[in-house]
């Protein structure tokens, strides 16, 4: 009885362990920090995407907070900045992992990341 409660046991660990690979998988494979070309498609995807909420400037003020900010409240961490906008935030922040590849995502937040 109690090999197979610790057999269930361990099936359960490995199936909550592979939920959860394929997210750090997906940080892994972002592209290395963008250059000039891949600022310039953060920019655009940004004004397509992003500009209606966070403003033009990316100031804040029309339905998203300011991400010119020091501090982001889901952290400035790359990784952190990309989940933000393929998974969404509680808040309000729509999920586009549906709409961008994970790379499109990291040439938006390295854009995000040098406005300051
Ligand atoms: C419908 C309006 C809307 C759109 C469109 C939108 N956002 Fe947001 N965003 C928000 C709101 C509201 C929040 C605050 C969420 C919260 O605090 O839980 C947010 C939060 C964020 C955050 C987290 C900031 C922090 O302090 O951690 C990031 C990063 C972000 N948005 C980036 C983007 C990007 C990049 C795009 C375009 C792909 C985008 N947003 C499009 C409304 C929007």
């Amino acid at each position: 009885m109690s090999t197979i409660s610790s057999t269930m046991l361990l099936i359960a660990f490995l199936l909550v362990f592979a939920a959860c690979s394929p997210d750090s998988k997906q940080q892994q494979d972002l592209p290395p920090f963008s250059g000039p070309e891949q600022l310039t498609l953060g920019k655009q995807l940004y004004a397509l995407h992003c500009a209606s909420c966070h403003g033009t400037l990316a100031k804040g003020g029309i339905a998203g907070p300011d991400l010119t900010v020091s501090s982001f409240r889901y952290g400035k961490e790359r990784a952190a900045v990309v989940k933000s906008i393929l998974e969404g935030r509680a808040g309000g922040m729509p999920s586009f992992g549906a709409h961008l590849k994970p790379e499109q995502a990291a040439y938006l937040t390295d854009f995000l990341l040098q406005l300051h």
